[in-house]
């Protein structure tokens, strides 16, 4: 299969990347971060989730960064809601795209969310029911696709099934999320091919956590299967809270500059982004993750 002339990246970094910061972020420095973003040429943000603040206690502000965030036409902002209650926290901040999560193994589906995987899914159906009212659209996360913290190994097939069913009800994209970066490029590309079974290519993403310094060469395999959309995270923040060890996604730098090389389109402004990135690096006081921002910035 040959490659896209264009690639859409999802940056996770203001959700899945400062979900994870153990010291308190503000308010403001996320709208900085996520205005940043889109002025970097990001067209789709995930800015924060609606989740318990007892559980992921650093996405506790994701109403008031809805509200302060300069929105540009051009951009999707969008947030995670776990249940029917965070849907409607959401549509009461005006969010206009929401992502619901579920799992393809059920020790994490228990750990992250507090049910069964076919618990989480049937408490998406009202949301679903509820999203088609408010014409908001439903993008669909599998968590574990390559891998469990406490199953090991999962089925390609089991990552089908689930991702089908989010599918069938009415989520027009599905990031398979690989949560602990184990996967290999092989791996992955057996995970589409089986998946592409029941769902068309181009209603499915990657989501890879660069725990193993896999997340780039599974980029690259997810290409050749024909994915043309990639979460990725600004200076490779974060991981998941019910994943220990687990580190961010594949830093958005990175990405883009492989997209560069090879000459498939991102809309996306490399400088800009190395920017936000810095920017955002400067107010947590930590390193980036990026190994293009670390070049760059020493030369
Ligand atoms: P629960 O304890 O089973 O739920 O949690 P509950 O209904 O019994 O509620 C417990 C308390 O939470 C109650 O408050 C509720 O009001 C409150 P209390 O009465 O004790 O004061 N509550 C809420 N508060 C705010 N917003 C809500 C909400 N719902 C209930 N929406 C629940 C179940 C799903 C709520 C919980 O487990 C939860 O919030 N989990 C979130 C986990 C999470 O955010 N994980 C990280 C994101 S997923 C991820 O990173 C993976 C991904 O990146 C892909 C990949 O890498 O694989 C997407
Ligand atoms: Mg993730």
């Amino acid at each position: 299969m040959s490659l896209p002339q264009f690639v859409r990246l999802v940056e996770v970094g203001p959700r899945d990347g400062l979900q994870n910061e153990a010291q308190p972020v503000s308010v403001a420095a996320k709208v900085q971060l996520v205005d940043d973003l889109s002025a970097a040429g990001l067209s789709y943000i995930e800015v924060g989730s609606f989740v318990s603040p007892k559980w992921v206690p650093q996405m506790a502000g994701s109403a008031q960064v809805f509200a302060q965030i300069q929105r540009k036409d051009a951009v999707t902002y969008a947030a995670l809601t776990p249940n029917f209650r965070g849907f409607e926290d959401a549509m009461a901040s005006g969010v206009t795209e929401v992502a619901v999560f579920a799992a393809a193994s059920e020790a994490f589906s228990q750990r992250n969310i507090n049910c069964s995987i076919s618990e989480s899914l049937e408490r998406f159906v009202p949301i679903m029911e509820a999203a088609r009212l408010y014409g908001v659209n439903v993008r669909g996360y599998v968590s574990c696709v390559l891998g469990c913290p406490y199953e090991g190994k999962v089925a390609p097939e089991q990552v089908a099934s689930v991702a089908n069913e989010l599918f069938a009800m009415g989520c027009y994209e599905i990031s398979l999320g690989d949560t602990i970066g184990t996967g290999t490029p092989g791996a992955t590309r057996q995970l589409f091919e089986t998946v592409a079974g029941k769902i068309p290519r181009g209603k499915l993403a990657g989501h890879f956590h660069d725990t193993y310094g896999q997340a780039l060469a599974n980029i690259y395999a997810s290409l050749l299967e024909g994915i043309q959309v990639f979460d990725t995270s600004i200076a490779g923040l974060g991981g998941c809270p019910y994943a220990k060890g687990a580190s961010g996604n594949v830093a958005t730098e990175d990405v883009l500059y492989m997209l560069n090389g090879l000459g498939i389109e991102t809309g996306i402004d490399m400088d800009l982004l190395i920017a936000a990135g810095q920017r955002v690096c400067e107010v947590l006081g930590r390193h980036t993750g990026s190994r293009v921002a670390r070049a760059r910035l020493a030369r």
